[in-house]
């Protein structure tokens, strides 16, 4: 699969089937993530797979959302942000949730290589999540991911993002990029 295509095509998937995937698919998601940019280099997440049935459904109740139970893996992204924090005491809190997304971004990319889905999932009682699969106080737990193949049917095509309201060329509002101009063309018109 294309890196264009993986992007454009990837979706959250709330139903799963029953087919179990193969965890070497899910291991190489997270050695993908390991390829992220990273301040200083510094690498501060670790992650949990984890497929024990009752710890899955534990795992949703703490979410509030019941779909995660139908998932057979469900991976708990978590951090360690004094690995920035400490050689960065003054942007070290703004990298951390940086690094996170672009590290979490290659997971999602080679899930969807592997043709399997998930749902980024970010409501959760982290404290109980925590308590549940004994992970310690000094650790931030970031996100999780149920993983399964999709049983979810989609009415509507994904919408192609309208990009002419994100972008400025040069300086702020100065030079907006016209509707009738291609994305593909090097710059406005007029520029
Ligand atoms: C930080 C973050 C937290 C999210 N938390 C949840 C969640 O708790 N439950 C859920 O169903 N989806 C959650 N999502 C998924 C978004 O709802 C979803 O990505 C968004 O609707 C866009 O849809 P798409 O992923 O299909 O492009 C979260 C996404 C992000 C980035």
């Amino acid at each position: 699969m294309k890196l264009q295509e993986a992007i454009k095509k990837r979706k959250s998937v709330r139903k799963f089937s029953s087919k179990k995937p193969d965890w070497r698919d899910i291991i190489e998601a997270i050695h993908t993530a390991q390829y992220a940019p990273m301040a200083g280099g510094l690498f501060h997440l670790k992650f949990v797979i984890v497929d024990n049935k009752q710890l899955i459904e534990e795992i949703a109740k703490w979410c509030e959302q019941s779909f995660i139970s139908e998932a057979q893996y469900v991976v708990v992204v978590v951090s360690d942000p004094g690995i920035v924090t400490t050689p960065f005491p003054k942007m070290g809190e703004y990298f951390c949730p940086q690094q996170t997304g672009a590290a979490i971004q290659n997971f999602l990319l080679s899930l969807e290589e592997s043709g399997l889905s998930t749902c980024w999932i970010g409501h959760m009682n982290e404290e109980k999540i925590g308590k549940t699969l004994k992970i310690s106080e000094d650790y931030t737990i970031e996100a999780l991911f149920p993983i399964g193949y999709s049983n979810e049917i989609f009415k509507k095509k994904k919408q192609d993002p309208d990009i002419y309201n994100i972008l400025y060329f040069n300086k702020w509002e100065k030079y907006r990029m016209k509707k009738t101009e291609k994305i593909d063309s090097r710059a406005p018109e007029g520029y």
